[in-house]
């Protein structure tokens, strides 16, 4: 248990740690390269340092010297391994797909969380590839056995950036072309550092179209990450003035901007700039009077990890909101429709859970409470959040769950743990 106090001023200037997709990707993809490459700024949060110890497990050498990494690649995977995935949905998901096309046999597991959680749905696109892997009961542990993997035409139900990049590093080892198509476009990470890899890859709206290609490894400096910086720019949009720096603001993970239009936060993007093939800026947010919004299925993707942060500033907005469109999010580390809906509650504001989303009677004024995190990070930094911005604060119970993503998150927000 933690306990978090109301402030009513919160301001200053923050260096977020780095992005949890670009950082798994880089390790991953590299490890899985020829050559050599030098990650820096990556995140050593506990899901990324399951993708350290899986890809070491598969042959890669992985020297880590604070947040910079040297990955030595292994085109071939070593045969017969045990891949323990922790907590980590994008380790499982994206490495089944990579795996599969390797010509080896694995079986990928993880904590109780990640085996409750859905694999069918990388599982049944990758058999269309001719791919072997058979999952338990739907979920982990999944067994992937060799096979030769052809080109084939995926259609995928629903917008997942984990779905599609498994289809996409399956498809780099099959014969002939892959085409994966969703029906809102996902972020774009993977499609992105295949193309600076040297991947023959072509982007067409929401399709994506790869052939057979070895992988060159590339250096990547990882840009920080919106869905960690999300946190302190609520909070400048609740009490106060933040800024947060150098940003990853590439525009399929930006939708958290998009809800600050509609609730009408003031921010503004600072010192725009490329790097690693990634746009980032400083983002500076001021406190700002909120209204309701709307929000549909068009609108979550580019914000999935963000909503339940999103729901929690429409408690405090003037007005109701509607959030539908957001099913995914009953199947992320913990039901988060249900564990945000909860979360709203116990500090005071009013939340209704709809099957896919949440209608939210917002109330400017929110006294405070316990918040469980429920072991999920997402919404032990979201409770954080809404116990600072309340009026007497109150505690979280389980808060270690935030060094998934974000290790040293309290004590950037100032709260002493004992
Ligand atoms: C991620 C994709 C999203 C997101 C997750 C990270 C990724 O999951 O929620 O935190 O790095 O590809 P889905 O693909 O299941 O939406």
């Amino acid at each position: 248990m933690l306990s978090i106090g109301a402030r009513d001023i919160f301001e200053g200037e923050f260096e977020l740690p780095g992005d949890k997709s670009i950082t798994h990707r880089a390790i991953m993809l590299n490890s899985g390269a020829d050559g050599e490459a030098t990650i820096t700024n990556a995140l050593m949060g506990e899901d990324c340092v399951s993708t350290c110890r899986c890809m070491r497990s598969l042959g890669a050498n992985i020297e880590v010297d604070g947040t910079t990494l040297r990955v030595s690649g292994t085109p071939r995977f070593r045969r017969g391994t045990e891949l323990n995935c922790g907590n980590s949905g994008t380790t499982i998901r994206l490495l089944t797909g990579f795996v599969a096309g390797k010509g080896v046999d694995a079986k990928l597991y993880g904590d109780d969380s990640l085996s409750s959680r859905p694999m069918n749905r990388v599982a049944e696109p990758l058999a269309l590839l001719g791919a072997n892997v058979q999952t338990t009961d739907g979920r982990a542990p999944v067994y992937v056995y060799p096979s030769e993997l052809r080109g084939a035409r995926v259609e995928l139900k629903i917008a997942s950036a984990q779905v599609k990049s498994a289809v996409l590093l399956a498809g780099i080892s099959a014969e002939g072309e892959t085409v994966v198509s969703q029906p809102v476009r996902s972020r774009d990470h993977t499609e992105r550092m295949l193309a600076a890899m040297g991947a023959d890859i072509c982007v067409d709206g929401n399709s994506v179209k790869v052939k057979k290609s070895t992988l060159t490894a590339v250096d990547v400096c990882v840009p920080s990450d919106i869905s960690s910086a999300a946190y302190f720019m609520a909070l400048g949009a609740l009490k106060g003035k933040t800024l947060c720096k150098n940003v990853g603001i590439n525009p399929t993970r930006t939708g958290i901007l998009t809800a600050f239009d509609k609730l009408g936060v003031q921010y503004s993007l600072l010192n725009k700039r490329v790097s690693g093939g990634e746009e980032t800026a400083d983002i500076l947010v001021q406190r700002s009077d909120m209204q309701g919004i709307t929000l549909t299925a068009e609108d979550v993707p580019a914000m999935i990890d963000e909503l339940p942060l999103v729901a929690l500033l429409c408690a405090f907005a003037d007005g109701e909101s509607r959030i539908t469109g957001a099913k995914e999010l009953r199947v992320k580390e913990s039901d988060r429709v249900k564990t945000t809906a909860e979360l709203i509650r116990n500090i005071g504001g009013e939340c209704e859970e709809l099957p896919d989303g949440f209608i939210i009677r917002g109330k400017k004024k929110l006294t405070g409470g316990i918040v469980n995190s429920y072991l999920d990070h997402r919404i032990a930094m979201t409770g954080a959040v809404g116990l600072i911005a309340s009026e007497k604060g109150g505690d979280i119970v389980d808060p270690d769950c935030c060094a998934i993503s974000f290790p040293d998150f309290f004590d950037k927000l100032g709260v002493k743990s004992y």
